[in-house]
């Protein structure tokens, strides 16, 4: 069997790292997933005044996409020691409307990136936070917080030599855990 991964992007911006990471992590899968980037950035902030029957296009395509998917994988940068609006964003629009969560069950993993020496470890463990809440059964290892990681993507996205070998491992340890977890617990 192929599981579908929904893969969230923390970050909106082009040139973005935890992008070229999302994507290199797609081309390093194994067969048994196929990993595809949900877009977050079109999704109005989370407001009950809005949702509902007539809930903004984005919403219902956001959720529609999260719902096809067997499992999820959240990677993404840290900005001020917590999780990038956008992505929080995204996280609180899948879970609503109450009791209609588009996360439930489905097995996930986090992977975060930043220039920065912590490798993200802030918004690693913020969206662990609400996981646990959402109940989302989290891959917990190995933890992946990737420092430095300004220089790990080539202009084209190839990731380092040295990176290689811990993203080929992280994914394929991903696929023993969706393979486990996938279609609820
Ligand atoms: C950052 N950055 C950052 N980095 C970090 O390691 N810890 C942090 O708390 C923050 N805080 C923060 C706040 C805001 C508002 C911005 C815009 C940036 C730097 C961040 O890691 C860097 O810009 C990354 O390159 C962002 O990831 P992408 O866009 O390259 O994927």
């Amino acid at each position: 069997k192929v599981y579908t991964v929904a893969v969230l992007v923390g970050s909106l911006r082009k040139a973005s790292i935890n992008r070229k990471l999302a994507l290199a992590l797609a081309d390093l899968a194994p067969e048994s997933l196929k990993l595809e980037i949900v877009e977050i950035g079109d999704l109005p902030l989370y407001d009950e005044d809005i949702d509902g029957p007539s809930a903004p296009g984005p919403y219902v395509r956001f959720r529609d996409q999260l719902k096809a998917a067997d499992a999820l994988l959240f990677v993404s940068p840290e900005y001020n020691r917590s999780i990038p609006a956008p992505m929080k964003n995204a996280i609180d629009v899948g879970s609503r409307p109450y009791g209609q969560s588009a996360f439930s069950g489905k097995p996930g993993a986090v992977i975060t990136a930043s220039p920065g020496a912590l490798g993200g470890f802030g918004a690693n463990h913020s969206i662990r936070q609400c996981m646990v809440f959402l109940d989302v059964p989290l891959m917990q290892q190995p933890e992946a917080y990737l420092g430095g990681a300004a220089t790990l993507f080539d202009e084209e996205g190839k990731p380092s030599e040295g990176v290689r070998p811990f993203l080929q491992k992280f994914i394929d340890t991903y696929a023993g855990w969706v393979e486990r977890h996938a279609g609820g617990r």
